[in-house]
């Protein structure tokens, strides 16, 4: 069955790889806006009979996903076999229950509208917390891959002596197995969030490390205050600078350049395109979208 990859705007480098690796039709698309802001969509492959697949990176979705949803009619309507999602990086995960009263839980909201829309989600390491797995919210097959053998790999040929640090609770599973895979010790700091930009780190014991690299790792860099906060707190302890992991540098406004100038080496996966990206997840993907193709 022909196969076609459809790259989103934004995700052209990563698409370009997973083109090669998969061997793909690319997939020729017009989407622009009306003057009146509405989405114009054209889609300029013969689709018909093929099995489609969306690389669409959902940071800042509002804006991407009804130019989604639109191409996803279209698709349909010119006769597809089969259309996936391969989201390297989820949104809406985090907001996965009420933290206070009247708030919404959009991670199910959002859920249930791409459920309704594609055949399969493909994503990399999704903000799993409250909700243990995809399928507890998504009722199309939703596989999660992790981007902890790509990280372990770039540290293996990037740092020497690393000793990784969850900067919170929550990056506990990443730590551990990133440690475990990369061959070193870890730890895991405890975190309090006040706001949205407003946390407090807890001290570990790393006196015994001083002769490593910290290697802070984490799913998600947003104002970057956790890992800044957390560097700090390393430093103070006489630790070296910290090389700053996040699977996905979501990065609000600013937050890179503030990190950098903090004196932090910032390190992403290419789930979100941005000059911090040095973990290459296309081969992982290559590996979780064989499981929906034929
Ligand atoms: C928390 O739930 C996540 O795992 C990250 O620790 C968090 O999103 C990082 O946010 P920020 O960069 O805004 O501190």
């Amino acid at each position: 069955m022909r196969r076609i990859l459809f790259v989103m705007s934004g995700q052209e480098a990563l698409g370009a790889s997973l083109q090669d690796l998969g061997s793909f039709e690319k997939g020729v698309l017009e989407l622009r806006q009306f003057p009146d802001g509405e989405t114009y969509v054209r889609v300029d492959s013969d689709v018909r009979g093929a099995q489609v697949v969306l690389l669409c990176q959902l940071h800042h979705p509002d804006e991407k996903i009804l130019p989604l949803l639109l191409l996803v009619g279209t698709l349909r309507d010119l006769g597809v076999h089969s259309i996936g999602l391969v989201a390297p990086y989820l949104a809406y995960m985090r907001q996965d229950k009420r933290f206070h009263a009247g708030e919404g839980i959009s991670a199910r909201y959002f859920a249930r509208l791409l459920s309704q829309q594609f055949d399969w989600l493909l994503t990399v390491d999704p903000h799993l917390h409250r909700i243990h797995a995809l399928n507890e919210v998504y009722s199309m097959p939703a596989l999660a891959l992790t981007a902890v053998e790509p990280i372990a790999q770039w540290l293996r040929s990037h740092v020497k002596l690393p000793l990784i640090v969850g900067p919170d609770g929550e990056s506990e599973q990443w730590a551990r197995k990133v440690a475990l895979a990369a061959d070193c010790p870890w730890e895991v700091l405890s975190k309090q969030r006040f706001g949205d930009r407003e946390v407090e780190v807890s001290l570990p014991h790393v006196c015994e490390y001083l002769d490593r690299t910290p290697v802070l790792v984490d799913d998600i860099i947003s104002t970057g205050r956790t890992m800044q906060q957390a560097a700090a707190h390393l430093r103070a302890s006489g630790m070296q600078p910290p090389v700053c992991i996040g699977v996905h540098g979501i990065f609000a406004p600013g937050a890179r350049e503030e990190m950098e100038a903090a004196g932090l080496r910032v390190v992403t996966s290419n789930s979100i395109a941005d000059v911090s990206n040095q973990i290459d997840l296309a081969p992982l993907l290559m590996l979780g979208l064989q499981q929906f193709l034929r």
